[in-house]
């Protein structure tokens, strides 16, 4: 006999959530470029930082691979979403690979920012404090539009508050895209205190995904005993909308990369569930996990969306 789903479960899914316009056209990227060309495609790190799209471009003709070393002669190369330091285009030029940067527009805008605010090192140069991770890709390659001690990266509120820059009147910042919103404001007021002069974009370089997610899993978190972020550890904007939701009022947040990781035992007692994804986290995940649930209870499903987005990016030039 078929089990008879006895408890009921209140599902809250976050709107919007999952997959960006910059992670979307990656993704086309990689496809487009495969159509094109023939596999194999190399691809210079996880495009997007998420296993399920890595392996589904796998299995379409993709070899990713972390440096340009591994790629052979002739191959084709996509940069990842993430950007990439000055030195990695300028290596495949001299190897002859032909590449194709899947660079978020939005990551490249903080480039360009970086270069102005740089000004060729000339009377103009302003030193740049970077808001970000250290070691996240995004970062690396955004410091690496600039020579070496042209960025400093700020980690959190302590290294604002401790930064000593040589000329305090001659000073930028920029961020990493995915950051956390409210930490980001904190920070950045630190150092307009600290600086007034420095100079800086209105606010941060944080994109519009990530904004419009965090703002969407906060106006859940509050009434869920349990809020299931879909996402892959290291994806920094799925980090930081766990995070957001745990500070927002639910109990506990969780950072799920698929429905084969979750452990069941964390229901117990939950009557009101929040679900979101990360930027780089395919819908089909969310709706995998949504599929499991109703098998075991009686759902009753709220789609909240705080915001329409509608912003799509064509592909780069060669492909376009
Ligand atoms: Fe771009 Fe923001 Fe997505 S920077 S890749 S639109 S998370």
């Amino acid at each position: 006999p078929a089990e008879v789903p006895v408890r009921s479960l209140k599902v809250l899914l976050a709107g919007p959530r999952g997959f960006c316009a910059g992670v979307d056209r990656a993704i086309r990227v990689v496809e487009e470029a495969i159509r094109r060309y023939g596999a194999p495609v190399y691809v210079r790190h996880e495009i997007v930082h998420n296993r399920t799209v890595v392996e589904e471009l796998e299995a379409q003709g993709a070899i990713f691979v972390e440096e340009l070393d591994e790629v052979p002669a002739d191959a084709h190369v996509v940069f990842s979403a993430h950007g990439v330091p000055k030195t990695v285009p300028a290596e495949a030029e001299r190897r002859n690979l032909l590449y194709l940067d899947a660079t978020c527009p939005l990551v490249s805008k903080v480039h360009r920012e970086a270069e102005r605010h740089f000004a060729d090192g000339g009377p103009e140069s302003r030193h740049i404090l970077m808001i970000g991770h250290a070691g996240h890709p995004e970062v690396v390659g955004t410091m690496g539009q600039l020579p070496a001690g042209a960025v400093t990266l700020i980690n959190d509120a302590e290294e604002a508050r401790t930064v000593q820059p040589a000329d305090p009147a001659r000073l930028a910042f920029i961020t990493q895209t995915t950051l956390s919103v409210d930490d980001t404001a904190e920070i950045v007021e630190i150092l307009r205190r600290r600086f007034p002069l420095i100079e800086g974009p209105k606010r941060e370089d944080i994109c519009y995904a990530t904004t419009n997610r965090q703002e969407a899993v906060k106006a859940i978190a509050p009434g869920c005993d349990l809020v299931i972020v879909i996402g892959s550890p290291n994806s920094s904007n799925s980090q930081r909308l766990r995070e957001v939701a745990e500070r927002s009022g639910t109990p506990r947040a969780l950072l799920v990369p698929r429905l084969s990781n979750l452990d069941w035992s964390v229901l117990e007692g939950v009557n009101t569930l929040g679900i979101t994804a990360g930027a780089s986290a395919p819908e089909a995940l969310v709706q995998e996990m949504v599929a499991a649930l109703a098998k075991r209870f009686t759902l009753e499903i709220e789609e909240r969306t705080v915001k329409e987005e509608n912003v799509t990016f064509r592909l780069p030039a060669p492909l376009g």
